[in-house]
């Protein structure tokens, strides 16, 4: 029998309690490392979850503590440098989304697990969830026939993360706003279901009505900091993306930590030639409504879900990744297209034009394409 992997977890906040969590349900894993910059949750985790090596900086744990796996849980900023770091140091690599902040920096992470031949996932939670997972099933069986068209949203009413002046409204550290934060999921979800086609051009508008003027905070990602001293807010409160597909399919994106309808709305909407679905996860609770067509007579489906899986799932799929050293797919390369999806919609607001992904323009070497276009 193999020895236990021994794994570390980087970020005391509620994401590293996740993978935290995870790994300590995950057969065959040792969890032996934690760092993180807060003593008090440093010391307290540690002690709960039984590790022994502890350090305020991920340099050392990743130099000292002898570690087969690690996750990636801190402010996006640190994701790409501490990953290529871990890989180089022969250490497979779960890091959480947004993959980094930028596609030029996701992609040192993907040539990284592919230059010394390691795992790399990031972590898309919520495409576990059941509805998901349910939803798939129907696309995969042909119900709802060919997904020509969907919408994906996740719009917070007042939820900009931690009040204004935490690393969430940095750029530096974030890398951008909602889009980055939460709209990263609905893109993950709403790819995943329509069948990972690949992306040729986006159209994008962000905007900053209500952070900048102190408006629009929440409960959420109070994180390990607790409150923060207030600095400017520096990112998107709202962006929206008409995403279009080679295979002619299109897809509107919208991501919102603060806008001014009264309540929160998280939803995937998929038109298919055959049928449709609407996934929502807004109180009382998360539902699944789909339709299809039998003989010409239009139907309702009524799929049995499962039990919603998350961080746990992730992990243990890395996981059994590392043990079977199974690279295929878990290497970065599907949360990349995701980075320069993200990149485009950025450069479009920005730009106020229309940036092609694919085919690709010409280009130097080593440059994403929406890199060299943002000039
Ligand atoms: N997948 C999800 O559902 C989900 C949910 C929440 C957060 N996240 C992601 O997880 C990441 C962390 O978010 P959070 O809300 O837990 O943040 P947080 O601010 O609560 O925690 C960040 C942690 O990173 C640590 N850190 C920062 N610099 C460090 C360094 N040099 N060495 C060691 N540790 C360092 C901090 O000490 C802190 O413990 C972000 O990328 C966020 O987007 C994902």
């Amino acid at each position: 029998m193999s020895r236990n992997l021994r794994a570390g977890v980087i970020g005391l906040g509620w994401a590293g309690q996740q993978h935290l969590d995870g790994y300590q349900r995950a057969a065959g894993v040792d969890l032996v490392g934690l760092a993180g910059m807060e003593p008090e949750p440093l010391q307290r985790l540690a002690d709960e979850y039984g590790i022994e090596h502890r350090y305020a900086d991920w340099a050392d744990l990743v130099k000292d503590a002898d570690l087969d796996v690690v996750s990636v849980c801190t402010p996006p900023s640190l994701h790409a440098p501490i990953t290529v770091a871990a890989l180089e140091a022969g250490i497979n690599v779960l890091s959480e989304k947004p993959m980094a902040l930028d596609a030029a920096s996701a992609r040192t992470m993907v040539d990284a697990a592919k230059a010394n031949g390691k795992i790399l996932d990031i972590s898309f939670n919520h495409r576990r969830k059941a509805e998901v997972t349910a939803a798939k099933d129907l696309i995969d069986k042909g119900l709802l026939g060919d997904i020509y068209y969907a919408k994906a949203g996740w719009m917070r009413h007042n939820g900009i993360p931690g009040g204004v002046g935490n690393w969430f409204s940095r750029k530096a550290t974030s890398g951008g706003g909602p889009l980055m934060d939460i709209g990263v999921h609905m893109l993950d979800m709403a790819l995943h279901l329509m069948g990972e086609p690949s992306v040729q051009t986006v159209t994008a508008s962000t905007y900053a009505a209500f952070g900048p003027r102190g408006r629009g905070r929440g409960q959420y990602g109070a994180g390990a900091h607790g409150a923060a001293e207030p600095v400017d807010f520096e990112v998107e409160d709202l962006a929206t993306a008409f995403v279009r597909m080679d295979n002619g399919a299109t897809l509107l994106l919208e991501s919102s930590w603060a806008q001014g309808v009264g309540h929160d709305d998280m939803y995937v909407t998929l038109f298919g030639t055959e049928g449709g679905a609407e996934l929502t996860w807004n109180p009382p609770a998360p539902q699944l409504r789909a339709w299809t067509t039998i003989d010409g007579v239009d139907a309702s489906l009524n799929p049995q879900l499962g039990l919603s899986g998350g961080h746990a799932e992730a992990v243990a799929d890395f996981v059994a990744a590392v043990r079977d050293h199974n690279l295929d797919g878990h290497q970065g390369e599907e949360a990349l297209t995701r980075s320069l999806i993200v990149d485009a919609t950025y450069h479009s607001a920005a730009e106020s034009t229309e940036i092609r992904l694919s085919p690709a323009p010409p280009q130097p070497a080593g440059q994403d394409a929406v890199v060299r276009t943002a000039g």
